[in-house]
């Protein structure tokens, strides 16, 4: 057995900022409700009714979308600038951020450079899938300032891909990815899933194979969270639901134990490669984040913000109106920043989480609504020092996949 120490551990993490107190740095996501699929396991979307996520474009639904998200931008982003926040990160996601077509791609980045001095931003990220992107438009985006593709592949595997509702073939996804290099990516990563309720140890491992016969310089493993509301959850039997976790456990071991082996380091649960500094500055809140879109989450200045997923009229409405919008140190959302960060390595960082919360770590750990999950944590070997609070890596995931395949279960499934 490996004897890791917390040096080791956070040696091959790059130099990340983190904001002081005089100056913020800011984590800029913008969100983009469409797709050409609605696929079985994603729970991403199920919020978003199907009629507005498939809605194409030159949609007046969707033009309207993409006003509010303009003009969202442009208000808040003015303010954040005048603030003095310095971007650092630049994501786009969804849904499938690249299902915009080019000329509302540009209209959105133009949104982004008239608010924001965007010559600071180290890593521009855009979220896609691989049956909405061919060579001609990865070639856009490069030109576009965008330097990192992180798509969702999820399976190699052809039938799989139909199953889950994919409108995509695994060659398509072998495809883009040499097509990304091309168009003089370096940053090039792809998403693909474990656990899913049928699925054995040889076809996960045919997938894994085929994600390490590309050129990836970051590899994203996600175990299936069967969240109420996705179709896949549906098919599910309850009284089998340890049998699940196990062999969803198992899954994933087997799957980051041979990444790992092929000289793809893990860094966070599940992420494996290059560390992305959006996930790893995302994970440990050394930045504070500007969430744009109907489906996004704000953290600024100690107050966490967002607008509900799946509401996509009432934000064409008013884009500037949050539905939540309450102090960063209410015990929910901290409870959801705790869970996020556990999964970077590294760890939960005291002084980041004072900064961007206004909370002490120590006291957190000890309010009535948390507690209990702290006791749950220390039982797998949480580890608290000076400098934050860390899951053993050996044991990280399984930890993480339990609490989240609990909490996904112990919803009911909805009507
Ligand atoms: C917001 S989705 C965007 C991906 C992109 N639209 C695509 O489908 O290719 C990001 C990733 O979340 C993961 N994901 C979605 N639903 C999940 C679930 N229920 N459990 C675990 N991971 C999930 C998938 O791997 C997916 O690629
Ligand atoms: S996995 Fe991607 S394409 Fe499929 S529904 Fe979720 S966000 Fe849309």
């Amino acid at each position: 057995m490996s004897t890791t120490t917390t040096e080791n551990l956070s040696s091959h993490l790059p130099d990340l900022p983190s904001s002081t107190l005089d100056r913020r740095m800011l984590m800029i996501y913008v969100h983009v409700p469409f797709c050409h699929s609605k696929c079985s396991f994603c729970d991403w979307v199920q919020a978003i009714p199907t009629k507005d996520l498939l809605r194409k474009p030159g949609d007046p639904v969707r033009e309207r979308y993409l006003s509010a998200l303009c003009h969202e931008i442009a208000q808040r982003g003015a303010a954040l600038t005048a603030a003095g926040h310095v971007p650092y990160v630049v994501y786009w996601g969804g849904g499938t951020a690249s299902s915009l077509d080019e000329r509302e791609t540009e209209r959105v980045m133009g949104a982004l450079h008239d608010a924001f001095d965007l010559s600071t931003v180290a890593e521009c990220t855009i979220e896609c899938s691989p049956d909405t992107v061919d060579a001609a438009k990865l070639r856009f985006y490069r030109g576009l300032g965008f330097n990192r593709v992180s798509s969702g592949v999820q399976s190699f595997d052809d039938d799989r891909l139909r199953r889950l509702g994919r409108r995509h073939s695994a060659d398509q996804a072998r495809r883009i990815v040499h097509a990304a290099r091309e168009a003089g990516f370096d940053e090039v990563s792809i998403d693909i899933m474990s656990g899913f309720p049928d699925q054995d140890a040889d076809e996960m491992n045919r997938t894994v194979e085929a994600a390490l016969a590309l050129p990836l310089s970051h590899l994203s493993l996600y175990s299936f969270r069967p969240t109420p509301g996705t179709f896949l959850r549906r098919s599910l039997d309850p009284a089998e639901r340890r049998d699940y976790l196990r062999r969803q456990q198992v899954l994933f071991t087997g799957a980051r134990r041979r990444i790992e082996d092929a000289g793809l380091p893990e860094y966070a649960n599940g992420y494996f490669g290059r560390v992305s500094p959006f996930a790893a500055m995302y994970f440990q809140l050394r930045a504070d984040t500007a969430g744009f879109g109907s489906g996004a989450i704000s953290l600024v200045d100690q107050r966490f913000a967002s607008h509900q997923k799946g509401l996509l009229h009432r934000y064409a409405d008013d884009p500037l109106a949050f539905d939540i919008d309450v102090p960063a140190g209410q015990d929910r959302v901290l409870i959801s920043f705790l869970q996020a960060g556990l999964a970077m390595f590294d760890g939960i960082l005291r002084a980041e989480w004072q900064i961007s919360t206004g909370t002490d770590l120590d006291e957190v750990l000890h309010r009535p609504a948390i507690a209990p999950l702290a006791e749950f944590l220390r039982g797998r070997g949480l580890v608290e020092d000076d400098r934050g609070i860390r899951l053993d890596r050996r044991i990280a995931g399984l930890t993480l996949i339990e609490l989240a395949f609990e909490m996904a279960m112990s919803q009911p499934e909805r009507a």
